[in-house]
């Protein structure tokens, strides 16, 4: 367990900010970084050709541990749907095959798959909402032989559940499935390790639990297709870039590893020391700290919650760090308005709230959300 980290944080003491899910608030240490490298705009002749590649090549390097893999294998890219529509344009499927999705997945994560499957003729197919919220059994009885492509999350965002990754890895390779995944709800609060499930794809964007800035995130790409096409032909991502002086003798060779997969303009001064300066802090606390950080939180607000009437899926088949409390078929708008009154920040989406705590929290934030739901018991 950690303690609390508020004082990196600009929280003032009256806001119960218990809204992680949504966006994480930007630690000083990483707006700093980030103000830095947007002040070098100022001075564009200082900037040196080199500085086009190292900001980037830490960004990977430290984005590679906390997916425990190598630099070679991570790519930038502005969001999570940049990344999954990466995946969708180099994963193969044929027609009468099926991708998996899960219910109520993010869009982000099915558009992408939904237009593959339109435009190969191919099924896509909804693992349906489990009645007893085991996610993990409910994927691997739909994995059948005719599943070319399991695009699937880490956690389940409208309830919190929390898939087996490492089994539903194994599941895929048996039958010879793809897999890509959407990392953006739980990398940085619920450890992973691509070695141990092995997927094709993996992408998260980095303004929520990797506490990064909005609009960057990262694309882990196995080896096998890292000679794949991008989803951008740009000058940055190929072999000849480094020499500003010859870009017009356009090459048919890319960079290395995953490289050719980033975005244009990935070079972003601003954006990316912001990303790098979280990410080593949170190296620094531990992924397993700050999930049973969070997790401590959320199990005192689900017990709390319980005896008001709210439910939640339990754990190990909800994730620590993310809590959706459901009563009745919605949240009523008057618990919704005595929450911002109280500036006590959670998601309110249809019948589930959506509570999700991190370091920056303190046990008064959670005493303050039960104190208004305690008016609504
Ligand atoms: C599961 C999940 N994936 C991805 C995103 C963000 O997607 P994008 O980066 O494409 O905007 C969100 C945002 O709420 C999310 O909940």
């Amino acid at each position: 367990m950690l303690p609390c980290q508020r004082h990196l944080f600009d929280i003032p003491d009256d806001v119960a900010y218990l809204n992680c899910a949504y966006m994480s608030p930007l630690m000083k240490p990483a707006f700093e970084a980030g103000t830095a490298g947007l002040a070098r705009k100022r001075h564009p002749w200082e900037l040196t050709a080199d500085q086009f590649f190292r900001g980037s090549e830490e960004f990977r390097g430290v984005a590679a541990q906390i997916l425990g893999t190598t630099a070679d294998c991570v790519a930038i890219v502005p969001s999570a749907g940049y990344g999954v529509d990466t995946a969708a344009r180099n994963l193969p499927v044929r027609r009468g095959q099926s991708i998996l999705v899960l219910a109520e997945q993010f869009p982000s994560n099915y558009y992408p798959w939904q237009r593959l499957a339109r435009a190969k003729s191919a099924t896509l197919k909804t693992v349906p909402w489990p009645a007893d919220d085991d996610w993990t059994l409910a994927v691997l009885e739909a994995l059948t032989p005719d599943v070319a492509i399991a695009a699937l999350p880490h956690v389940q965002w409208t309830s919190g559940g929390r898939l087996d990754l490492v089994r539903i890895g194994e599941a895929c390779r048996n039958i010879g499935a793809a897999l890509a995944l959407d990392l953006t709800q739980s990398l940085g609060a619920l450890p992973f390790r691509v070695n141990d499930v092995q997927p094709d794809f993996a992408v998260a964007a980095s303004y929520k639990w990797l506490l990064g800035p909005y609009s960057i995130g990262m694309l882990y790409a196995a080896p096998k297709w890292h000679k794949g096409t991008p989803l951008e032909e740009g000058w940055i991502q190929r072999d000849n870039a480094r020499d500003f002086s010859s870009l017009i003798l356009y090459s048919d060779g890319y960079d290395s590893g995953a490289r050719r997969f980033d975005m244009g303009e990935r070079s972003n001064f601003a954006l990316l020391p912001a990303a790098t300066r979280a990410m080593r802090q949170i190296l620094e606390w531990g992924v397993e700290e700050i999930s049973a950080t969070s997790g401590a939180m959320n199990l005192r607000l689900a017990e709390a919650a319980a005896e008001m009437g709210f439910s939640a899926p339990r754990e190990p088949l909800r994730a620590p760090h993310y809590l959706c409390l459901r009563r009745g078929t919605s949240i009523p708008p008057e618990l919704t308005q005595a929450l911002a009154r109280e500036h006590v920040y959670v998601s309110v989406r249809g019948s589930s709230m959506r509570v999700s705590p991190h370091i920056y929290n303190t046990a008064a934030d959670c005493e303050r959300l039960i104190a208004c739901l305690r008016q609504f018991a």
